[in-house]
């Protein structure tokens, strides 16, 4: 949107509570704070939200497509290269195919390619409950990640996502300190 902020890629996974807590913690706030919205969603996150009736009300915050399918070769792209991604909530199955760089659905091949563009930041909240996070491969994909330059959130983010907007906002003043 001209004079906001720009475009935030906003990416989720069908991790628990996104069913509701995407659109009042993430999507309305970012919207609110002026971001014009890029919604991926993972095909489970997509199932969950249809199925809570929330994709109306997500349309209805951006001109652009609510995403989850990849586009015909015929098609043009959907969606703008946005200023940022925010992969939020991203489960242990995403995180995982992010690090070793496994694009299976739109959403994850959305984030592997901004991965590749030193200009857009990617900022990732990992939502992984025990016992799932002792697996032991866990520790070495987040770190892939994080040395892949990868913003990952920690867990004082969990219990109120609006915070992440947080962090988009200060991966971008880094990137382009002069706006
Ligand atoms: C109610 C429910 C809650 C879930 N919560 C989580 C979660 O918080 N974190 C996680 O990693 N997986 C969670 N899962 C499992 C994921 O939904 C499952 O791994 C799915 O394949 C993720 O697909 P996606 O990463 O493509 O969205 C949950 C599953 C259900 C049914």
């Amino acid at each position: 949107m001209s004079g906001g902020p720009g475009v935030l890629g906003l990416v989720a996974a069908g991790a628990g509570g996104v069913e509701k807590r995407f659109r009042l913690e993430l999507a309305e706030p970012a919207a609110r704070r002026g971001w014009r919205l890029a919604i991926t969603l993972t095909p489970t996150a997509y199932r969950w939200l249809d199925a809570a009736g929330e994709l109306p009300q997500l349309r209805a915050l951006t001109d652009l497509p609510v995403r989850a399918e990849p586009r015909l070769p015929s098609e043009p792209k959907p969606h703008p290269v946005p200023d940022c991604f925010l992969f939020a909530p991203a489960t242990m199955n995403s995180v995982v195919k992010l690090a070793l760089g496994l694009p299976e659905n739109q959403a994850l091949a959305a984030v592997a390619e901004a991965m590749g563009m030193p200009r857009v930041p990617v900022v990732v909240h990992p939502q992984c409950g025990e016992p799932l996070s002792r697996h032991p491969a866990w520790p070495g994909h987040l770190a892939t990640l994080a040395g892949a330059g990868v913003r990952l959130a920690g867990e004082e983010h969990a219990a109120d996502w609006t915070g992440l907007l947080d962090l988009v906002d200060d991966a971008v003043r880094q990137i382009r300190p002069n706006g």
